[in-house]
């Protein structure tokens, strides 16, 4: 599909009539690409592979998914039970974000014995225009909470990318420093690279750039030694799961930020959506991390760089204990999970 224009940003993922149209971001920053999902195929293809990531872009991906099943089982003549095995097919793409079995939920909670596309659709569109609201409710909530604990400007670490890409447009953990750099709060940021598919040093680092906020990007492994130095007044990130007791599932290297925030005394917040808080998952031990093919540590774009006989644990998610959590931030609350707030 065509290069769209580089003023406007289009949506993250999107509905286009009869098919779904998604940023593929496994090509930034070098190239802004729309691709067009038609089949179900597609979109696990796309969720697996990190075309769409990020926790409420999945679910809004999921949702949409769902209602591209009934769009093709009503064209194709396939039946109700074809959607919902469709359906299940989208929910178990990725385990980690909640998100993407809540947006499949949501929208599979519409399908009747006869399929009729119309409602499911009609969900699914409506989930892309609410993530926009939502995201940008709990972003100007974090900027608040931030302001109110640190004071103003702020010079801030994140850690993946919790931006636009990662949701539909507006982002968690970089909306909270979009609303921040709008109202003149905001000094830096500092982005980890995020290994190994350098969601922070490509992603966030372009999402940034276009922001036009002033930011440097550090290997993973600098993190807690930028928050040691104080070259940063507060860790925030985004979450793909919150556990009932207030644990959180984010990107591999979450934690160790959240242990160097904890010993020099300053706030780690996670920006997340209500849809990633999960009350069914008691704690974060009950929470899958997925792993990934050992080849994304071992190789880079196809290129190997550690010996042949060498294998890895790609593990794309940690845990970080609710006690390391200083704020917990929606769009329609703050807990504060160290002292003894929770979730659920
Ligand atoms: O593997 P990814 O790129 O989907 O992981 C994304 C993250 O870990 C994000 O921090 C999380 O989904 C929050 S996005 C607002």
């Amino acid at each position: 599909m065509d290069t769209p224009p580089t003023d406007r940003l289009p949506r993250t993922v999107d509905w286009a009539g009869d098919h779904l149209v998604a940023i593929d971001q496994t090509r930034l920053p070098h190239e802004l690409v729309l691709v067009e999902l038609r089949s179900v195929d597609d979109v696990i293809d796309a969720l697996v592979r990190l075309v769409v990531r990020g926790a409420p872009a999945i679910g809004v991906t999921g949702g949409l998914g769902v209602a591209l099943a009934a769009v093709l089982a009503e064209h194709d003549g396939h039946d109700a039970v074809w959607v919902q095995n469709q359906a299940a097919r989208v929910r178990s793409a990725r385990p980690t974000a909640v998100n993407l079995a809540w947006g499949v939920d949501r929208v599979l909670a519409l399908l009747t014995d006869v399929v009729d596309p119309a409602p499911l659709v009609a969900e699914a569109v409506r989930m892309v225009d609410e993530d926009v609201a939502t995201n940008e409710a709990l972003a100007r909530r974090g900027a608040a909470w931030l302001r109110g604990r640190v004071g103003a400007p702020l010079r801030i670490l994140t850690h993946c990318n919790a931006g636009g890409l990662a949701c539909v447009e507006w982002g968690t953990a970089l909306g909270v420093v979009r609303a921040l750099h709008e109202a003149g709060d905001l000094l830096e940021v500092v982005a980890d690279e995020t290994r190994p598919l350098l969601q922070g040093a490509r992603l966030t680092a372009w999402e940034l750039d276009r922001m036009g906020v002033a930011h440097r990007v550090v290997v993973d492994g600098a993190g807690a030694t930028v928050i040691a130095r104080g070259m940063v007044d507060a860790v925030v990130v985004g979450a793909d799961r919150v556990a009932a007791n207030g644990d959180v599932a984010n990107k591999i290297g979450t934690y160790p930020l959240a242990l160097a925030a904890a010993r020099a005394g300053i706030p780690f917040v996670v920006a997340a959506p209500e849809s990633t808080v999960d009350l069914s998952t008691a704690t974060g031990a009950d929470i899958v991390l997925e792993e990934r093919d050992p080849d994304e540590v071992l190789s880079w774009r196809g290129v190997r760089h550690a010996p042949s006989g060498t294998t890895a644990w790609n593990v794309a998610f940690d845990v970080t204990p609710h006690d390391l959590v200083s704020a917990l931030v929606t769009e329609q609350r703050v807990i504060e999970p160290a002292v003894g707030e929770r979730p659920g």
